[in-house]
């Protein structure tokens, strides 16, 4: 089989690494990354995006290159020169234009970290974004430089990504682990939820997307809703680490952290769900193919 020329950023990441490992028979992947030796690309730099754009084959550009250290991001809040505006905005900004001039499809991946984290039910696509840190607030402008423009795109929101395997970024999962196996897992929030997203399966829901070329806004994580420290017991028990699970309170801790964080990034993937030609698995079955 001829293998469907895709063009990339981010994917040497914690997502687009394993899209790239479990798609390598279908897709010939072209990834726009700086460390890329022999064709380093900057998503910043306009002229390096057009001249990969203009010379590939490819119809859609899955675009997963972020700033995604939230907290260094908040460490720059309003500074448009610091490095998260200029990849998460600009870099996305010179997509969109020159996705617009060659006439391909643009793929974005986003985060919940768009809404607030007051809603007390788990966010939808219409839900109004507000987000109240800079990480939430460059990824919001990307998403609207997005819908504003007359491309073909799509928008699949995230939140809290995990695999079955260790990576080089520590994800939610992993973290637990590690901190279990270490003994020091602090007091895990018992009021901070959130919706956990089995990267495994997120990666299907992406070649569905190129497969179906469907446009439009989408939560894609796995629909449920947890707090931290149920996630955690749940690690806890499936995995048999015998750690004694301590409750937290993101209440408590707030009173003392000048960082803010969302209470709430659970997402309904209502809208998605009904279209997909395959099962997403549940976080539990999920936790148990965790790789130990
Ligand atoms: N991880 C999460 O908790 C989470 C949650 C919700 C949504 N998301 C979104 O999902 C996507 C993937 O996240 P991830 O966790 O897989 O990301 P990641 O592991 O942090 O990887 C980010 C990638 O972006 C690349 N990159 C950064 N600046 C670049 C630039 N100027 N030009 C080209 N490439 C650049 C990095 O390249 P190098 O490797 O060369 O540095 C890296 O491969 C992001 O859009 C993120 O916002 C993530």
């Amino acid at each position: 089989m001829n293998k469907i020329p895709l063009l990339g950023t981010g994917l040497n990441g914690l997502v687009g690494s394993k899209f790239t490992a479990d798609f390598a028979d279908k897709y010939d992947f072209d990834n726009m990354d700086l460390r890329n030796p022999l064709r380093p690309v900057d998503i910043t730099n306009e002229k390096q995006v057009r001249s990969v754009l203009t010379a590939s084959e490819a119809k859609f550009v899955v675009h997963m290159a972020a700033f995604t250290d939230v907290t260094g991001a908040w460490q720059q809040t309003d500074d448009e020169n610091g490095a998260c505006y200029k990849v998460n905005v600009k870099g996305t900004e010179n997509l969109v234009k020159i996705c617009a001039e060659t006439g391909k499809h643009l793929i974005y991946l986003s985060t919940a970290y768009v809404f607030d984290g007051e809603k007390k039910e788990r966010y939808v696509e219409t839900d109004k974004t507000n987000p109240i840190e800079w990480y939430g607030k460059t990824k919001a402008l990307a998403e609207e430089a997005i819908q504003n423009s007359n491309i073909d795109w799509t928008i699949l929101r995230i939140d809290q990504p995990f695999r079955n395997d260790a990576f080089e970024k520590v994800d939610t999962l992993h973290r637990v682990i590690d901190g279990m196996k270490s003994g020091k897992l602090y007091p895990q929030f018992g009021d901070h939820h959130f919706g956990p997203t089995y990267i495994n399966d997120f990666v299907k829901v992406i070649d569905f997307v190129i497969r179906q070329k469907m446009t439009g806004l989408y939560h894609a994580s796995s629909g449920e809703s947890w707090t931290d420290f149920e996630f955690a017991k749940a690690i806890n028990e499936t995995l048999s680490l015998n750690f004694d699970v301590k409750e937290g309170s993101l209440a408590k801790y707030l009173e003392t952290s000048n960082r803010p964080y969302q209470k709430n990034t659970a997402l309904s993937i209502d809208k998605i769900k009904g279209s997909l030609d395959f099962e997403m698995g549940s976080i539990e079955e999920a936790v148990k193919e965790t790789i130990v």
